[in-house]
């Protein structure tokens, strides 16, 4: 069965990339057409890319886990117009084990994380992940409630499914070229 990480792009405390993760796993599991994870960065504890003297032991286990993937979906906040630095490093730490593979992309933020998800296609492009247009913008006026608790307008599982329905076939044609 194919295989679909949902990437938790932040890291810092008190974040709600955790909520908006779940969400997304939690219809992505009725369609019965991937296995569904999330993968939050954070567990892996990734230095900055080649920082002297860091440890770097979490690595390994992150290159095993996006090689295990198929596809991706990243869940992307706003930081300063762009994704969080944490995404970027962690997009960085590997290469072989993007290319080739399909991504949709459910970001969020003031402007529904428009500026952040639009910088990340151009990551993805150099990385040869191939992201599908239909794309999921979470406002933070309207989905969440203060900026923290998640409640998203009905009309934004329509477009997760939707966004899913591009995805799948993608991954699974990219499967054929791979190696
Ligand atoms: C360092 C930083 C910079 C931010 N810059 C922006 C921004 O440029 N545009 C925006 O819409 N939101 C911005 N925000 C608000 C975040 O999108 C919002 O706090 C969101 O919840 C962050 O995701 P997280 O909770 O998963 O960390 C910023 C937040 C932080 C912490």
């Amino acid at each position: 069965m194919l295989k679909i990480g949902i990437i938790l792009g932040s890291t810092r405390e008190g974040r709600v990339s955790p909520q908006v993760g779940a969400w997304v796993k939690e219809i992505a599991d009725q369609r019965k057409d991937a296995e569904y994870e999330i993968i939050d960065i954070a567990e892996f504890k990734l230095p900055l890319l080649g920082e002297p003297g860091a440890d770097a032991s979490g690595a390994a286990a992150w290159s095993a886990k996006i090689s295990g993937c198929d596809g991706f979906v990243f869940i992307a906040q706003e930081y300063n117009h762009s994704i969080t630095g944490a995404l970027k490093n962690a997009l960085d730490y590997l290469r072989d084990e993007w290319n080739n593979k399909a991504a949709g992309i459910v970001s969020y933020g003031s402007v529904g994380g428009a500026r952040a998800a639009e910088h990340l296609r151009g990551i993805l492009g150099e990385l040869l992940v191939a992201d599908v247009r239909v794309h999921p913008a979470l406002s933070l006026f309207t989905d969440f409630e203060n900026g923290s608790v998640f409640k998203p307008k009905d009309v934004q599982r329509d477009s997760v499914n939707q966004m899913l329905d591009q995805l799948i076939p993608w991954s699974t044609a990219l499967k054929t070229i791979r190696k």
